[in-house]
């Protein structure tokens, strides 16, 4: 008689306790991957997971299992470098690292840390999440995720990679060069991000016509330096971007905005401050950009 057929996937390890990283926890969790946390403090870590008008209960171990062989790092671009360097020592000659943040800078950053052997992915999503508080999760967007290899290392481990990262926050495209996609989300986080932190609105608020000069300006200064860069877009192309965004997070506060609103450090240096070093290696002018930048800057935690 034929034996039924059982795939045993491995175990991956993810990173904090953002709402993202619970995310993606809960979901390989509910589909039979086998997945603990590393988190700062040892011990068993429960949490509620809300998603599609369900409540699950979810109970994990800490990180027992070293060396780590799959790992998703959905920390803020701030924190990348220094958690890959706490990483560095549990992490198994051959291991996969996912990175997911918004913003850009960190890859250039990860990628001389790594062994030759050491694979480095990017993963960027738009599902929505967000934590009531430290032990919840909720689930508010249903969104898809765009995944890329960034070494030939991560090649090696390419289906186990993309059918993890499917069952945590799928539905997934995969893509050989994820470069421009990375350029894409850049612009929409640099429009909507910024201006809803000056201003302290939701998302919604800037389909109100008295931005769109301000929007418009940042997306030709976007493009300018994203074409220096080699990366080609229309303005139209991201204008129509940015715009889908505005409409679909209307309700929503965006990432920036609330850390802004709660004192918190941002991802300016990693989005804005980002372009604003790709234009100087570029000697360009962004002037709508630096204005904003300097301002936000000014209002920052110190
Ligand atoms: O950073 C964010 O909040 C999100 O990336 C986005 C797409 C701007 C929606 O709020």
């Amino acid at each position: 008689m034929a034996q039924p057929h059982t795939i045993t996937h491995p175990l991956w390890t993810v990173v904090g306790e953002g709402a993202i990283g619970l995310l993606a926890t809960a979901q390989l969790h509910q589909a039979g991957f086998p997945v603990q946390l590393h988190r700062r403090t040892v011990g068993p870590f429960d949490f509620v997971f809300q998603s599609a008008g369900q409540t699950q209960h979810i109970s994990l171990h800490i990180a027992a299992k070293h060396p780590y062989s799959f790992i998703l790092l959905p920390v803020k671009a701030y924190a990348v470098v220094d958690a890959v360097q706490q990483l560095l020592p549990l992490m198994a000659e051959d291991a996969q690292l996912v990175l997911s943040h918004n913003g850009m800078g960190t890859i250039e950053q990860v990628l001389p840390l790594l062994k030759p052997e050491q694979g480095l992915w990017f993963l960027s999503t738009s599902h929505g999440a967000f934590k009531p508080d430290h032990a919840t999760v909720i689930h508010s967007g249903k969104g898809q995720s765009v995944l890329g290899a960034l070494n030939q290392a991560a090649l090696a481990q390419q289906q186990s990679v993309e059918e993890t990262m499917q069952a945590a926050l799928g539905p997934l495209v995969v893509m050989a060069d994820i470069w421009p996609a990375l350029w894409q989300k850049l612009a929409v986080n640099a429009v909507i991000n910024p201006l809803t932190a000056l201003h302290q609105c939701k998302n919604g608020e800037l389909s109100n016509g008295k931005y769109n000069a301000a929007i418009e300006l940042l997306i030709e200064e976007f493009v300018l330096v994203a074409k220096a860069s080699g990366q080609d877009f229309s303005n139209d192309s991201i204008q129509s971007r940015v715009a889908q965004v505005i409409r679909q997070t209307a309700d929503n506060y965006s990432s920036m905005q609330q850390d802004f609103a709660k004192g918190r450090r941002s991802e300016l240096e990693y989005i804005t401050g980002f372009l604003l070093k790709q234009a100087e290696q570029h000697q360009l002018q962004l002037p709508a950009h630096q204005a904003i930048y300097q301002l936000l800057l000014q209002k920052s935690p110190r």
